[in-house]
This record gives structure tokens, C-alpha cells and sequence, in this order.
């Protein structure tokens, strides 16, 4: 048995749909599912029904996720309206970053003209970064401009290996960017659609076998600075309608698929603290939180959904999957969340 201490890990990507969806997730259940996941830090994004573009709506979030177990920080969101509000949103401490979304996904929030984009990355004066929703020509617009404008870039999940090519390229020149990718776009390819339906629809969509290979290349080769999970539960109702809603679950198998990932020798064990801690901290500027820890058994087999889900919605994409690292448990701020794999709350 291989027990491992690491620091309470980041998911700086979930939709935990609080307000306005609430059938979904809501702060409590998606603060449980990122507990159960061995997160103690989540950044929340801000599509929601009624979309956090203002410092009410903001501040209205921070006042439901009084009821997470686990520490919660948000995305600022924009629909190009907003600008003025940009100052106060980026010294508010529980935001780290302003997201925006160039193509479309859940909710009506997306940036689709590039002089509306130009005057977002000017007003957005703060070393907090810009994350995108963005592939092909919308991502290089925004690589373009963050370069500009002298802003912090982080690209989230990267889907395709054309936009993973964009990324190394910014890199190299020594642009401000970061990227990541998610657990899902790593492990399922749309050939996967054919046994999973409308479980496997989200936004960006699932990519080819090539993408894939891309995306774990990337991952080895520091293009990709970190794991996000893209957390977006949905009823299980809308994700066997005809048109199925976006997004996959993610919180309570992120860690089980990167040790997976290790057996499988697609990554080294030592990435796993890097991916999931250290380099979001770092991009995101999270604050070191004392006497927070996470342990975690390495070695310990276990199947996904066997022992049920804290998620509202109750599904994965993964379930049934054997992975491995076992999260044994979680402490917040000296504060006991977890023991023996159950939430003890
Ligand atoms: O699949 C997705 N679902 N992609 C997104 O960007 C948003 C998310 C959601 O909120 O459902
Ligand atoms: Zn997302």
C-alpha cells in the first residue's frame, strides 16, 4: 500500500450551477463532489443562467457558496456589456480571472465580434489572467491580443491538436500563456459516442484519436500546464434527450484517471502534484492554505460510481472504469472533511 500526502488540489474549472440551476448541482453538492475528488480549492465559472456579469451577481455567488465544504473561487464572466464593472470585479480577492467564451456552449454568454474581444482584453487591466473558451482562429485571435494588450492568457481545454499547435507556438515566442486540458478530452475520443450517447457531448466536443495523442504529448511536454476537469453535471434526463445538453461530470474521477495514466505509463507519478496543485496555483495565484492535505492510495484499484456519487446528478462518463489512487482523506484548515473515503460532514 502506497498512502501519499499531497496538498489540498485545485480544479480551476467547474460549473457548480448555483444560481439558477440548481436541479443540477448547487454550491454543496459540487463542493462535496470536488471533496470526494480530493479538491479543497474549485474556481467557479460564471455561465450561469443569469450569467455573473456584475458585481451584484458576483457578489450574490459569494454569498451561496457560504454553504460549500470545500473553498471556492470564481471566474469574473463578460457579454462585452461590462466592461465598466471590470476594475471592481478584478480586485474583488474571491475572483482570479475573467473567462470568455468564443464559441458556443451552455448558456447564451459568448463573445463572437473581434472589435467587442479587442475592447475586453484592454479593459481587463489586471494581472489576474484571461481564460478562454476558444479553438482554431477564435484562439488565435485571443493569443494575438493577450500578446497586445500585455495581458496573462490561460486557454482552457484544449480539444484539438491544431489549437495545441497554436499554444506551443505562443509559448516558444515566450508569450503569457497557459493552457490546460481535461480529463475527458484525454481519455475518450468521439468514437466513444457510439456506446455513450449524449454522455459524451460537451463543449468542446470529444476529438480524434490524432487530437488525443496531441493533447498527451502536449501534457509531457509542458504545453499543457494543467488538468481541469470542466465539471459540468447536467440531469440525466437532458443528457438523453435528442439534443443533449453540454458537459460531463468530472470532480470524482480526475485523480483515479491521472493514476490510471500512470500505470498506463502515459504520465509520470510526479506530474500528478504539478498538474492538479502547483501549476494551477501558480497561473491562478491561489493562496497556500495551511494544515490542508490530501492522502491518497496510489496503488488501490478502485471503479468508478461503484460507491455511488456526491454530484447531484449522479453520472460519469467513466462509469464502471477500473482506475486507481484512492483518495483515503482530505483535511481543510485542520478541518477533517474526508476519512476512510467517506465525507465525514
Ligand atoms: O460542455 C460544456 N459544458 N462546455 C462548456 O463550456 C460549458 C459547460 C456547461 O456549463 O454545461
Ligand atoms: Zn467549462
Amino acid at each position: 500500500m502506497a498512502i501519499k500526502t499531497y496538498p489540498g488540489l485545485i480544479d480551476a474549472h467547474v460549473h457548480l450551477r448555483e444560481p439558477g440551476a440548481t436541479d443540477k448541482e448547487d454550491f454543496y453538492t459540487g463542493s462535496r463532489s470536488a471533496v470526494a475528488g480530493g479538491f479543497t480549492f474549485v474556481l467557479d465559472m460564471p455561465n450561469n443562467p443569469l450569467p455573473t456579469v456584475s458585481i451584484a451577481r458576483l457578489q450574490e455567488k459569494i454569498n451561496l457558496s457560504k454553504k460549500a465544504i470545500c473553498d471556492i473561487g470564481f471566474f469574473y464572466g463578460t457579454d462585452g456589456q461590462n466592461i465598466k464593472s471590470f476594475k471592481e470585479a478584478a480586485k474583488n480577492p474571491r475572483v482570479y480571472g475573467l473567462k470568455i467564451f468564443l464559441n458556443h456552449t451552455t448558456g447564451d454568454l459568448l463573445v463572437h465580434d473581434l472589435a467587442a474581444l479587442e475592447e475586453i482584453f484592454k479593459a481587463w487591466n489586471s494581472d489576474k489572467p484571461i481564460a478562454v473558451h476558444a479553438e482554431n482562429i477564435e484562439l488565435a485571435a485571443a493569443i494575438d491580443l493577450a500578446n497586445l494588450y500585455n495581458r496573462r492568457l490561460h486557454v482552457c481545454h484544449l480539444s484539438l491538436a491544431e489549437s495545441v499547435e497554436l499554444v506551443r507556438k505562443a509559448k516558444a515566442k515566450k508569450y503569457k500563456i497557459t493552457a490546460g486540458a481535461t480529463p475527458h478530452h484525454l481519455f475518450l475520443t468521439g468514437e466513444d459516442r457510439k456506446k455513450l450517447g449524449g454522455y459524451a457531448d460537451m463543449k468542446p466536443p470529444l476529438g480524434s484519436k490524432k487530437d488525443q495523442t496531441a493533447l498527451w504529448q502536449a501534457l509531457n511536454d509542458g504545453t499543457i500546464d494543467i488538468v481541469e476537469t470542466d465539471h459540468a453535471p447536467h440531469a440525466k434526463a437532458e443528457k438523453e434527450r435528442e439534443n443533449p445538453a453540454f458537459g460531463v461530470t468530472g470532480l470524482e474521477t480526475a485523480v483515479g484517471l491521472l493514476f490510471l495514466a500512470v500505470k498506463e505509463k502515459k504520465i509520470k507519478e510526479s506530474q500528478i502534484k504539478k498538474l492538479l496543485y502547483d501549476n494551477p496555483r501558480r497561473i491562478f495565484n491561489i493562496p497556500i492554505q495551511l494544515k490542508t492535505s490530501v492522502l491518497i492510495n496510489t496503488d488501490k484499484k478502485w471503479i468508478v460510481g461503484e460507491a455511488g456519487y456526491e454530484t447531484k446528478c449522479g453520472w460519469s462518463p467513466f462509469n464502471g472504469w477500473e482506475v486507481y489512487g484512492k483518495i483515503e482523506k482530505v483535511v481543510l484548515r485542520g478541518k477533517i472533511l474526508l476519512e476512510e473515503g467517506e465525507i465525514v460532514l
